[in-house]
């Protein structure tokens, strides 16, 4: 029986995935704020420590949309934190326990293969001039970031990590907004939108089939390019060293 857990498995996509596998057979431990709330450092470092010592995959699927900027008691761009610190909090922490699978495999759902987006290395948090597509367009660069760091880390390892865009989705989103975009993005979603089933079979396809490579970029099924200038390996090191900075007050040495 395989161990996945989901980061963002209470509801929407994850949600979706988590019913699928555990109906396939699977242990599934879906976290959702309730469990742990991963705009907090330290409850994500807490979390990484009482989960399973050996994890088959480890799925995230954790977001909040903000539309106006949210800072959390420890001082971060609420999206910052979840999108970003917590994934690359959780993916180094729980390295040893992917390792002690057998074909273990990190499937990050994210916004790769977009265009739009850059790092704002001089204001992370957004503290100029904030917007919600913003804040969406830096994490999703970000994120393409931590799949090449964690890749590079130990070429030789077994474990897979797979960035994947499911693009549009009708996963309930709309609900972070108010009206009428409401309105708006969720009769979009109804009519434009992949189905959360349809989605979920689609990752549950993927996490028993991962691809060989050690890391891979799909958006939903179209790879994408790891040669493209966002998945640059000199960027990748320097967002782990500032993201490991900004974490060295609140915990130890996520590598640790
Ligand atoms: N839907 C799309 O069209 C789309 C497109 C591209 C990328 N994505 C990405 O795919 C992922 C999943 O999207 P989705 O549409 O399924 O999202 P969603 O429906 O909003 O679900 C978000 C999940 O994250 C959890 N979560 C939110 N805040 C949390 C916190 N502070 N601590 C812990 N868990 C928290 C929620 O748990 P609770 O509600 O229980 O707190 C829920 O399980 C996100 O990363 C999103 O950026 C989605």
């Amino acid at each position: 029986m395989r161990t996945v857990v989901i980061l963002g498995g209470t509801r929407g996509i994850g949600g979706g995935l988590a019913a699928r596998l555990r109906t396939a057979g699977d242990q599934v431990i879906a976290i959702g704020s309730a469990d742990a709330d991963l705009t907090s450092v330290r409850q994500t470092a807490a979390l990484a420590d009482r989960l399973p010592d050996r994890i088959d995959a480890l799925v995230f699927a954790a977001g909040r949309f903000t539309p106006r900027r949210v800072v959390t008691a420890e001082g971060f761009e609420q999206s910052f934190a979840i999108y970003v610190l917590a994934r690359y909090l959780l993916a180094e922490r729980l390295r040893p326990a992917l390792d002690r699978a057998e074909k273990p495999v990190v499937l990050n759902l994210c916004g790769t293969g977009g265009r739009q987006g850059h790092l704002h290395w001089d204001d992370l948090q957004l503290t100029q001039g904030y917007s919600l597509l913003q804040a969406t367009m830096q994490g999703a660069r970000a994120n393409d970031l931590l799949g090449v760091h964690f890749a590079a880390q130990d070429p030789g390892s077994r474990i897979r990590y797979v960035l994947y865009n499911p693009l549009f989705v009708d996963s309930g989103q709309h609900r972070y907004f108010s009206q009428p975009t409401r309105a708006l993005v969720g009769g979009a979603a109804k009519v434009f939108g992949t189905s959360v089933t349809s989605m979920a079979r689609r990752l549950a396809d993927l996490l028993a089939d991962p691809p060989a490579a050690p890391l891979t970029a799909l958006r939903r099924g179209t790879p994408i390019s790891l040669a493209r200038p966002e998945f640059d390996r000199a960027t990748a090191e320097r967002l782990a060293s500032v993201l490991a900075s900004l974490l060295a007050s609140l915990v130890t040495d996520p590598a640790q």
